[in-house]
């Protein structure tokens, strides 16, 4: 693999949203702390008084040694900021980074490819309701096959599934019946949510949708806790889209279950030096940002329930460009 250059993100435009998750963990504790000291009544007398404020206060540092003890043990692994939360219903953050020269060594596509870097998560795209919709689609073609180990796929474009240890071209295996698992409407659900997404970062990074082409690999992925079995297994590596796929130069991902009520683990990190950046996924979240190693990222693990989520990527080069699954 090429050696990664990442550029120095700048400050986050909607840095105050983000939390320092540890720090507020800690702030919450000693504010209630101070609190406690600061509302007693000061009426008793005088000689109980001062023993009480003793009290208190050798309570009050006893409290404050374990916490920070507390605090410097934490749970967390390295500092980490929330860029979105399962609980939040984004409108649309985006936070720009500076471009890696990652598309210098591809073709330029001026009015397409990235000179304006970054990252992006809205809610506001895709309905719940049709987050729930195509991941009966996902859950639908995945029941088909499914990998031995914690990872399968299923492309609609090419017909690639998870079967075992390898894969298989669902179209071929499946010929003519496979118009008895999908219907017309699952593949136009399909087509309109790409469209949905391929709108959303056209705007957001300020370019037109048309010149954006879907490219592969584009596909549905089921994740659980079941250990891998061979290497298409192990998608918690960090890795950089642009150097992994050279065609794509946008990378979404829209969700299709929650963070912590339908699988545990598996969040998504953007990762950085000083604060790593995640995404908590929740279904009909789109989570988006241009593909080169100024988004260096990962998926955690996921440690219980099974996590379904959608990569929609996107590519400035009509050669690399593929069309739709259509239901013949
Ligand atoms: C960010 O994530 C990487 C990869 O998981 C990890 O090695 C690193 O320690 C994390 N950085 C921080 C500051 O937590
Ligand atoms: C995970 O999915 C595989 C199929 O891909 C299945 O065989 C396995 O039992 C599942 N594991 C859990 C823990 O549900």
């Amino acid at each position: 693999m090429a050696p990664q250059r990442r550029g120095v993100p700048k400050a986050p435009e909607g840095s105050g949203t983000a939390q320092r998750r540890r720090r507020n963990r800690c702030g919450w504790v000693i504010a209630l702390v101070f609190s406690v000291l600061s509302t007693k009544s000061v009426r008793a007398p005088r000689e109980m008084w001062r023993k009480w404020l003793r009290t208190a206060v050798l309570g009050a540092c006893a409290a404050l040694a374990a916490l920070l003890l507390w605090c410097s043990l934490g749970g967390d692994d390295g500092v980490t900021e929330v860029l979105a939360h399962r609980g939040e219903v984004l409108l649309g953050r985006f936070i720009e980074v500076p471009c890696s020269e990652d598309y210098d060594s591809h073709r330029r596509f001026e009015g397409c490819s990235p000179r304006k870097c970054g990252r992006g998560v809205t809610d506001a795209v895709i309905t719940r309701d049709e987050a729930q919709r195509i991941r009966s689609v996902a859950e639908k073609g995945l029941s088909l096959g499914g990998s031995d180990g914690g990872a399968s796929i299923l492309d609609l474009h090419s017909g690639a599934l998870s079967v075992g240890r390898h894969f298989v071209n669902l179209y071929r295996y499946f010929g003519d019946k496979i118009q008895n698992i999908f219907s017309e409407e699952d593949f136009q659900l399909y087509r309109d949510v790409r469209q949905k997404v391929q709108h959303a970062i056209a705007q957001a990074f300020g370019i037109s949708a048309s010149s954006l082409y879907l490219t592969k690999p584009t596909f549905f992925s089921r994740i659980n806790s079941t250990e891998a079995r061979t290497a298409h297994d192990e998608y918690w590596h960090a890795h950089v889209d642009k150097v992994t796929y050279g065609s794509f130069d946008y990378t979404s991902l829209l969700y299709l279950s929650d963070y912590l009520d339908d699988f545990g683990g598996g969040r998504f990190v953007f990762i950085e030096e000083g604060a790593n950046k995640t995404v908590e996924p929740r279904a009909g979240r789109v989570s988006f940002f241009t593909s080169g190693s100024e988004n260096l990222h990962r998926v955690e693990k996921v440690h219980w329930g099974t996590r379904y989520a959608i990569t929609i990527a996107f590519t400035c080069n009509p050669d690399h460009g593929i069309a739709d699954p259509v239901f013949t």
